[in-house]
């Protein structure tokens, strides 16, 4: 039986993740460790909180005492650390928060496993990264796993230090380590503040939809179940020490991924053609705004024969269909400090 502490289970990928494995595997033991912030929502949880094989505990990755004692306790046999401080915008106006989670958490963890884990076989910390660690892309070319970190943001730097630490920890103290550097998720559960989610949203609701720049920066998607699904294999086929490169060569420009949305959506809401697409807004760029991101997921695919399973256009019907379903769910995570962060994101910009 292997017990298994999965960190941000509670958030946006965690909560696919976790229903995955606990799910999947009846024979492991999950540890959902979460601090709950306002990125962190257990109502994502509700369909495996009843589970014999779950059990979620709340904390802080960043409380070394606390962190190590539950190593102790439980003596887990794997990692897979998801939580982070994880939006852009948000790293721009509060980086040292990021520093503190993403880096500090990373080495917490880190060095909890290694007093735990000693020389011990069969163990593995897998770390969930981002491609945002490579830095920005001109109009061609792909991020492989060869290409050398260059992040621009402080999000991406915290996590550019924090893989860092996990290579760093294989190669000084042959921690079991194994690190995948994904593309931008979309699907059910994601916080209203990432494009997707915070554009349906604003459709629901006729408010403007904040197209930063001219639109044309260019981000890779990928179905967050997909992104779960190559979590299983890599966790389970990955080599030690190896990095993965996880996206679906499915490359949009913003301007185009709204529109898109805003069709599909006028169909949905029995609204005009066209209706919606009024609500764009051109508003003021991000600060050091990373052009374009494009995932080479051929190592994965080759070496461990992992696919996306999902057409893009099939999935925004789907991830469009959960949000008006769910929109008590919506009303829920935007209860808390949104409106605030919303205005002095958006307002007069
Ligand atoms: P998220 O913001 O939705 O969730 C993060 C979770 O971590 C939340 O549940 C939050 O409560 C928890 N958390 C934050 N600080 C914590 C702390 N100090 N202690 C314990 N828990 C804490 O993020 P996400 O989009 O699900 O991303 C998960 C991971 O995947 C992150 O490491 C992120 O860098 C990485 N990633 C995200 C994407 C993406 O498109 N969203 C793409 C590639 C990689
Ligand atoms: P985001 O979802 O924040 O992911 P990331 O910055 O990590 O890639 O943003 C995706 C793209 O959408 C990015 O180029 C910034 C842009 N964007 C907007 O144009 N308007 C918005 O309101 C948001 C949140 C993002």
């Amino acid at each position: 039986m292997k017990k298994i502490l999965i960190t941000g289970g509670a958030g946006f990928i965690g909560c696919h993740v976790v229903r995955l494995f606990v799910n999947k595997y009846p024979a492991y033991q999950i540890y959902n460790l979460d601090a709950l912030t306002y990125a962190g929502n257990l109502e994502n949880l509700k369909e495996v909180e009843q589970s014999a094989n779950y059990h979620f505990i709340k904390g802080d990755i960043t409380d070394e005492p606390f962190i190590n004692g539950l190593f102790t306790e439980h003596g887990f046999d794997a990692v897979i650390h998801l939580a982070a401080e994880s939006h852009v915008d948000r790293s721009i106006l509060d980086p040292l928060s990021f520093v503190n989670t993403n880096v500090m958490g990373t080495a917490v963890l880190l060095n909890a496993a290694k007093r735990s884990w000693g020389n011990a076989e069969g163990k593995l910390f897998y770390h969930v990264s981002t491609d945002e660690v490579y830095g920005s892309l001109g109009e061609t070319g792909f991020f492989t796993e060869e290409t050398p970190y260059d992040p621009r943001s402080p999000y991406s730097a915290s996590k550019a230090s924090s893989d860092h630490l996990v290579s760093a920890y294989h190669h000084t103290y042959q921690l079991p380590v194994v690190v995948s550097n994904c593309s931008n998720n979309y699907g059910s559960f994601q916080f209203p503040e990432k494009l997707l989610p915070l554009m349906i949203n604003n459709i629901i609701h006729s408010k403007p939809l904040p197209v930063y720049g001219k639109g044309d920066n260019v981000r890779d998607w990928l179905w967050v179940d997909d992104h779960a699904r190559a979590i299983d294999v890599i966790f389970h086929q990955g080599k030690l020490g190896e990095t993965y490169n996880i996206g679906g060569f499915n490359e949009w420009k913003n301007l185009d991924i709204v529109h898109l949305l805003c069709e599909i959506m006028d169909d949905k809401l029995g609204r005009e053609k066209g209706e919606s697409a009024k609500l764009i807004t051109f508003v003021k760029d991000r600060a050091g705004h990373d052009k374009r991101y494009a995932i080479d997921a051929t190592k994965l695919n080759k070496e461990l024969g992992w696919e996306p399973s999902l057409q893009f256009k099939e999935g925004m019907e789907k991830t469009i269909d959960w949000y008006l379903s769910n929109s008590e769910w919506i009303a829920n995570v935007t209860s808390g400090s949104y409106k605030q962060y919303y205005n002095q994101q958006y307002v007069n910009r």
